[in-house]
């Protein structure tokens, strides 16, 4: 019995522009994680997937060329790529990544059920082309997606990601400390990525010009972060990120006042992260200080919060 796991994903800086071009810079978020375990089924019974904490069985064929479950479509891609029949065998998902948390939930489950599948099949994807995979199921997911999601998930490696360029990773200067924080509300990135895509069309200087301003906000974080800055200046950044998305349309009451209560409680700064409207947010805080600004951030609403260190 063999398991494969994904982590999560925690984007920095730079959501929603990344999928007009501008650079965005996210990480790994290991505290979270996908995970597929191959378990042996009869012969004769094929290939089915099942959900640990749903119940949910699915069963893979090649019959169905357009299937509307990303799962299916995820294993159907995999045995299309290695030119297999679907083997007699169940995969086991489990998951504490929360779905529609910004997280990238649907990544890091695509990723560790290819894996294990290929795997499985005594041929395991090299990273380029699980990533290419990924992306694939991506679109089912989000409809126009960045790819930041499935690179940093697949690399497993912070990221500095500009879409259609090969990813580059990043020196940490100074050691980060983020409060990761799940907002308790889920929210679709589809719908975000959507109404931005119709405020550009409608008016394209104005949301443009937000667009690129983010850009010019990642490409100094990215200098920061690498100069080991300091850390009250990267925290305005993220302030004035958040502030951007706000003006895309992407934030929410909720997560404004979350935000808010970070930094009233310490934090350097604090941004929504992911598709918005719901999620999550990060704070960028002393580590000390966690345990006080985690309480502030329960008490305002949150459902979870958790440490990331970027080093
Ligand atoms: O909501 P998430 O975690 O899937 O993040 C999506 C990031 C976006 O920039 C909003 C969309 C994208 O495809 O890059």
């Amino acid at each position: 019995m063999q398991t494969y796991n994904a982590p999560a994903k925690i984007i920095l800086f730079g959501e929603h522009a990344v999928v007009y071009g501008e650079p965005a810079i996210a990480a790994p978020f290991s505290a979270l994680q996908a995970q597929v375990t191959v378990l042996p089924a009869p012969l004769g019974s094929g290939l089915s997937i099942i959900g640990a904490a749903s119940g949910l069985t699915l069963h893979v064929s090649l019959a169905n060329d357009t299937p509307d479950n990303a799962l299916i479509y995820a294993a159907q891609l995999v045995l299309k790529a290695l030119g297999k029949q679907p083997p007699d065998l169940t995969l086991a998902l489990r998951s504490n990544i929360p779905i529609g948390g910004g997280f990238g939930s649907g990544a890091a489950v695509s990723t560790a059920l290819m894996r294990a599948l290929s795997a499985a099949l005594g041929a395991p994807l090299s990273g380029e082309a699980l990533n290419a995979l990924v992306y694939e199921v991506e679109q089912l997911h989000h409809g126009t997606p960045s790819g930041i999601d499935n690179t940093v998930i697949v690399y497993e490696q912070p990221v500095y990601f500009v879409r259609g360029t090969p990813p580059e990773t990043f020196r940490v200067g100074t050691p980060l400390t983020f409060l990761v924080v799940d907002s308790g509300v889920s929210a679709s990135t589809r719908e975000t990525v959507g109404d931005v895509r119709r405020l550009y069309t409608q008016d394209q200087a104005r949301y443009g010009a937000l667009i690129s301003e983010i850009g010019d906000v990642v490409r100094t974080a990215r200098t920061l972060i690498e100069s080991g800055g300091a850390l009250e200046e990267l925290g305005a950044l993220m302030n004035a990120n958040h502030a951007l998305l706000r003006a895309l349309s992407v934030s929410s009451a909720h997560l404004d006042h979350l935000c808010a209560v970070a930094r009233e409680s310490g934090a350097y700064g604090a941004k929504l992260s992911g598709g918005g409207r719901g999620g999550s947010l990060i704070a960028l805080i002393e580590p000390d200080l966690a345990p006080s600004i985690a309480t502030a951030m329960r008490e305002a609403g949150a459902a979870q919060t958790w440490l990331m260190h970027l080093t």
